[in-house]
């Protein structure tokens, strides 16, 4: 899943979801969560895409959605919202990104790890 980190979302509370997620995600190996900068959509934030999906939901709060973003990431079940449309080349590009993204953050985890750095 792929969690908006653009400014308009931060402020609608995009953080306290992000960091509810992670929480959620602790004991689910099989489920990445993903920062992104902005998905153009932020009047409607925060936003959450799914990955490989390619559906965008808005309007999520820590408190009474993250649950079921988890959920429907790792289990399948309908997410029970209206998903945001976007226009076509608009996802079709976001979607090109995160996958960008995804591949650089497997291949660096794939890297055996050489330096330490302290700080
Ligand atoms: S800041 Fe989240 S979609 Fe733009």
């Amino acid at each position: 899943m792929v969690v908006c980190r653009g400014p308009h979302c931060r402020e609608r509370g995009a953080l306290p979801l992000r960091k509810r997620l992670v929480e959620l995600l602790r004991d689910k190996p099989d489920a990445r969560l993903v920062g992104y900068a902005c998905f153009g959509q932020c009047d409607f934030g925060p936003n959450v895409a799914f990955y490989p999906e390619g559906a965008w939901y808005g309007g999520l709060v820590a408190g009474s959605d993250a649950e079921r973003v988890v959920k429907h990431a790792t289990t399948g079940e309908a997410f029970g919202q209206a998903p945001l449309s976007l226009p076509e080349p608009e996802r079709t590009e976001h979607l090109q990104n995160i996958a960008e993204l995804v591949r650089t953050l497997e291949r660096d985890r794939a890297r055996p790890r050489r330096w330490w750095w302290p700080f």
